[in-house]
């Protein structure tokens, strides 16, 4: 199984922040956003990771990242998504010479969760495995649609719905076969001129080829100010906590 982070986008809604440098590179708590999805892919034993980057900070990821050695991963590389919001699609299907016919879990650059995804990465059998988080605000997100007849088949899934089905929101968590390129080559830009993840998703439903698991833990994206400080706040309270629990004086 490969790894692949969407660290491409504008990061728009953190500006001035982001006019300074990329968004995935913005501190949460103590270290720098990419981290935390770095963190998810190693702990679930993934090694063989890419990153595709876009925008006019793209360079500053090579300094922060470098060749990875120091996460644990044993092959780092880095993609350039032309188009720097062409679309969460868009960016991943600049990954395909990677992944290289193999399977690959997709994590969205700025998604900060603590859930451990490893389970479901050794057990991947195909298709498409999204990963769905209860959600108090369904309003804001892509909500999962469920069969009237068995309540844990997904139907389709809706972006930022008005009277939202369920409130099961789709994360930034993905698992694909290796027909996931050919799918996307499939989608047709959306109304705002984005390859959405949404259609790709939906692809694999009318396929019958979609799968769920629920994301277990905290998740956050971190890409406006009120979740960028929600994520921090968790995270400083976690990471701050182990410490003392450990006695810990001093920043480790
Ligand atoms: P968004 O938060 O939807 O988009 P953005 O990062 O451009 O931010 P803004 O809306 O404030 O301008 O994207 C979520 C993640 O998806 C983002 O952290 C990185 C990834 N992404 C890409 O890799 N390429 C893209 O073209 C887009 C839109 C997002």
């Amino acid at each position: 199984m490969k790894g692949i982070i969407l660290a491409g986008g504008l990061g728009t809604r953190l500006y001035p922040l982001t006019h300074a440098t990329n968004k995935h590179l913005l501190p949460v708590f103590d270290k720098p956003m990419i981290y935390y999805p770095i963190r998810t892919l190693v702990r679930a034993g993934i090694r063989d990771i890419m990153v595709v980057v876009s925008g006019p900070h793209s360079g500053d990821f090579i300094r922060v990242l470098k060749n990875g050695k120091e996460f644990g991963i044993k092959h780092l590389e880095y993609a350039y998504q032309d188009a720097p919001d062409g679309g969460i699609a868009d960016a991943l299907v600049k990954a395909e010479s990677f992944a290289d016919n193999q399977p690959v879990t997709v994590i969205l650059g700025d998604n900060c969760t603590d859930a451990n995804i490893g389970k479901e990465v050794r057990s991947f059998k195909g298709g498409a495995l999204v990963f769905l988080k209860k959600v108090d605000d369904p309003n804001r997100f892509g909500i999962a649609e469920f069969d009237k007849k068995d309540s844990s088949k997904v139907i389709g899934i809706v972006e930022k719905p008005k009277k939202p089905k369920s409130n099961f929101a789709q994360t930034g968590v993905y698992i694909y076969d290796n027909k996931v390129f050919n799918y996307i080559k499939k989608i047709k830009p959306s109304a705002r001129g984005q390859l959405e993840i949404t259609d790709l998703n939906n692809i694999y439903i009318n396929a019958k080829k979609f799968n769920w698991a629920e994301l277990k833990g905290f998740w956050s994206d971190a890409g406006t100010f009120e979740s960028l400080y929600k994520t921090s706040v968790y995270w400083a309270r976690k990471i701050l906590g182990k410490r003392n629990e450990r006695n810990l004086t001093r920043f480790d």
